[in-house]
């Protein structure tokens, strides 16, 4: 095999671009011919379609965003859009394709896999959500960007004796409100994954309160089942005590990713270029344990994510 061609596609998160690089370096180092698809999907319907060498992708480890731009392409969910998608790759003579997104973007590699493209998937998303992977792309950043936050309102809250309520992305997936919780001290994460009484979150804050806490933290994940609005009309009005609302909404998904994503996009991306150059089936690339592991496509996007219970729990108990 030897022209790859290279997409990010979805909601872009901090370390994609660390995953070019290092799938076009490895890439051009095995002999490949690499080519970069804009715009996901879409550019790849579209034909926008170019050549990517060694000194392209130059600069970009420490930025965010990802270089060849990133789409949700409705085209692609379409039988046309994926046999429009197919006439392109034949056109190029690309043969491999490696996928940086999240469980649709992985969804959607798996369509083309079906029609003999060889897809290796990386798991580029902020919001830890496959479940094939102990940590995903861009999550690491996204919760150090949230932890940032935390660090800054707690201030403002604690002189003014508030409850803040901070609203993070995540999906359906509670991961971000879980972690940066548990290492931001909040007083409560409200996640999708476990049905939590406001009320008992109101008595848990005004006993704090009476017990000397002057302010308190609660995340709550996009995906809770109450709004966020619901959430602080609730808190203000059951626990009488002053609350403001901050949502960070697309903060989460800028800025220079972490070591921790760097290390993940790079080792990941050099790892899918291996299997390529090994003649593998499609994969989805992913870590488990501290280890870079490579799951049949299929196989991976259908394990399910399990939620943290024990780290929940320890949010409630450190944050009295
Ligand atoms: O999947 C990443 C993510 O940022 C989610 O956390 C969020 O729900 C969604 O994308 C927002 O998507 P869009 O960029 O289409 O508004």
């Amino acid at each position: 095999m030897r022209r790859i061609g290279v997409l990010t596609s979805g909601g872009d998160s901090p370390g994609m671009n660390a995953a070019i690089r290092s799938a076009v370096r490895c890439g051009v180092e095995a002999g490949m011919e690499m080519y970069a698809i804009e715009r996901g999907y879409e550019g790849l319907i579209d034909g926008e379609i170019n050549r990517i060498g060694y000194r392209d992708v130059g600069d970009i480890l420490h930025r965010g965003g990802t270089i060849i731009k990133s789409a949700r392409s409705l085209r692609f969910m379409t039988e046309e859009g994926i046999d429009k998608a197919m006439n392109v790759l034949e056109t190029f003579g690309i043969e491999g394709l490696i996928v940086i997104g999240g469980d649709g973007s992985l969804t959607g590699g798996l369509e083309l896999s079906k029609r003999g493209i060889t897809v290796m998937g990386l798991p580029g998303t902020i919001d830890n959500d496959l479940g094939y992977t102990d940590y995903t792309i861009g999550f690491d950043t996204a919760v150090s960007t949230v932890l940032d936050a935390i660090t800054k309102l707690r201030d403002t809250s604690s002189a003014h004796e508030r409850t803040t309520v901070i609203e993070v992305m995540g999906r359906n997936c509670g991961d971000i409100a879980l972690i940066s919780g548990l290492a931001g001290g909040a007083q409560a994460a409200l996640v999708p994954e476990v049905k939590e009484d406001i009320n008992e979150i109101c008595k848990r804050i005004v006993m704090s309160a009476n017990s000397g806490k002057q302010h308190s933290i609660v995340i709550r994940a996009e995906g809770y089942e109450m709004s966020s609005e619901e959430v602080v009309q609730a808190i203000a009005k059951k626990t009488g005590r002053e609350t403001k609302l901050v949502i960070l909404s697309y903060l989460q998904r800028g800025g220079s990713p972490t070591m921790g994503d760097r290390v993940l996009a790079t080792t990941t991306a050099a790892k899918a270029i291996d299997l390529l150059v090994d003649g593998s089936q499609s994969k989805a690339i992913g870590i488990v344990d501290n280890k870079i592991v490579a799951y049949d496509l299929a196989d991976a996007l259908k394990q399910k994510r399990e939620f943290d219970m024990d780290k929940y729990r320890l949010i409630e108990l450190l944050g009295k």
